[in-house]
């Protein structure tokens, strides 16, 4: 288990450029199991989250190379049962009972426990595999879901008490793509990965139209081909080194971005009166510091409003940014963890029924903190990166859960930092 540490207080400076995005590579490299066709990735983190799912798909028997970037998969034969050791490692592999169901008539995969965010129910993806005509039954930790038949297109309405579900309709979009017949996702997740994922299944021979609206058809076709793609750029990484410029009081460039789907981002940013601009394509974003940034409230919302996934990033920044500012998170309102190791570092955040309550304050200091999640960790970074003296970010296995080579990418921005193993 390695550890980060950090001595803060250097403004970082420089260019780096943005990865492929964690969340569009894990449904696209599972949607490769609907051919038996070569299919060739470009642009995939090497995060052990896609280190997980190739090698899932890997004991399931779909054929894999990989380099500098690019998976190349042949799911020539595969088996239904994904084993637990390598799915309890990850949640997101739930995203692999849609195409396999399709695909094999049969999916074998373990219930994700708990998860420290929240409780993450998975009841609306088994409404909708439900809907396509799968019989569901649990054993053993173990969900079996079976359509000896196949699937039958069908209307299915996707809403939960939160908003629609991401990784929800990435597995109804990809069983839906070889079903008979016409499906249609209402109140759809909008997210840039969504998209991005409809038009790789769109390149493999998959009928979709009104991806990245809330309202998805999926007519179904009886075979799917092989395809290449390229991932979209990572807009959570992006919106992390964001905060990571911002709260050293360092400019810096971050070069493979798209800038629409960092909107809300961009907003909050100059809301708080810090500056950020724009190459002419659009394809590199500066942001630089003002002298005189401000708290602003922050609501988190299914895209395109502002992502739970850069909530903690942002409250480290509002944690030196004079004033009050007040966080609330609508998707998951116990993703506050962070907070508590944010005031060890001498933060005065108060968390209350899913929202925080941060007042502004001058000075961080380096403390031994402990990571939660993924996200919470990279908060966590970034207050050590602005704080007085040496932070020891314990836990590190969260944020290389998501983050591409992140010691190497802050060092080239000139931060001053070390990972170590643990034992040491
Ligand atoms: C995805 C992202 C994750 C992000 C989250 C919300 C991936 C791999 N992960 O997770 O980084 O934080 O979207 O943007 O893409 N819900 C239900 N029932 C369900 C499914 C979800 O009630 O069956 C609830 C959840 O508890 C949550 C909300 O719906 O409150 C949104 O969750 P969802 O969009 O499903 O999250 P994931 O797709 O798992």
């Amino acid at each position: 288990m390695d550890k980060l540490i950090i001595n803060g207080g250097t403004p970082l400076h420089g260019s780096i450029r943005i990865s492929g995005a964690k969340n569009a590579s894990l449904p696209i490299l599972a949607a490769t199991l609907l051919t038996e066709s070569s299919c060739s990735i470009k642009n995939v983190p090497d995060v052990s989250d896609t280190n997980y799912m190739v090698q899932i798909l890997n004991s399931l028997g779909v054929s894999i190379e990989r380099y500098s970037g690019t998976v190349i998969t042949e799911a020539k034969t595969i088996q239904s049962a994904a084993p637990y050791e390598l799915v309890s490692k990850m949640r997101a592999s739930i995203c692999m009972m849609g195409p396999l169901l399709a695909r094999t008539g049969k999916a074998i995969i373990s219930m994700p426990g708990g998860c420290v965010i929240g409780t993450r129910p998975i009841d609306l993806h088994l409404k909708g595999l439900k809907a396509l005509g799968a019989t569901i039954t649990q054993d053993g930790g173990n969900l079996t879901l079976e359509a000896k038949n196949g699937l039958i297109g069908c209307e299915i309405d996707l809403r939960g008490k939160s908003g629609p579900t991401v990784l929800g309709t990435a597995n109804i979009m990809m069983a839906a793509t070889l079903a008979q017949g016409t499906t249609i996702i209402e109140s759809a997740a909008r997210e840039p990965e969504i998209e991005d994922l409809a038009d790789f299944l769109i390149n493999m021979g998959a009928k979709i139209t009104g991806q990245g609206t809330r309202v998805i058809t999926i007519e179904g076709v009886t075979s799917l081909h092989g395809a290449h793609h390229e991932v979209i750029p990572d807009r959570i990484e992006a919106a992390t080194y964001m905060m990571a410029g911002l709260i050293t009081g360092g400019e810096i460039t971050l070069k493979n971005i798209c800038r629409p789907h960092l909107k809300t981002i961009e907003e909050k940013i100059q809301q708080i009166g810090h500056y950020i601009s724009y190459n002419a394509d659009e394809t590199q974003v500066t942001v630089s510091p003002t002298s005189n940034p401000q708290g602003c409230e922050i609501i988190t919302d299914p895209y395109p409003s502002f992502p739970t996934d850069a909530q903690a990033q942002f409250t480290s920044l509002l944690a030196l940014t004079p004033g009050i500012s007040v966080i609330e998170d609508m998707i998951f309102p116990e993703r506050f963890m962070h907070c508590a190791e944010l005031n060890r570092m001498g933060a005065k955040i108060e968390v209350d029924r899913g929202k925080a309550i941060v007042h502004g304050v001058t000075q961080l200091t380096g403390a031994p903190v402990m990571a939660s999640d993924l996200r919470a960790s990279a908060a966590l970074v970034l207050a050590g990166l602005a704080a007085k003296g040496t932070t020891q970010v314990n836990r590190l296995y969260h944020i290389d859960r998501g983050y591409e080579h992140i010691d190497t990418k802050l060092q080239d921005l000139g931060a001053d930092l070390k990972r170590v193993p643990n034992s040491i």
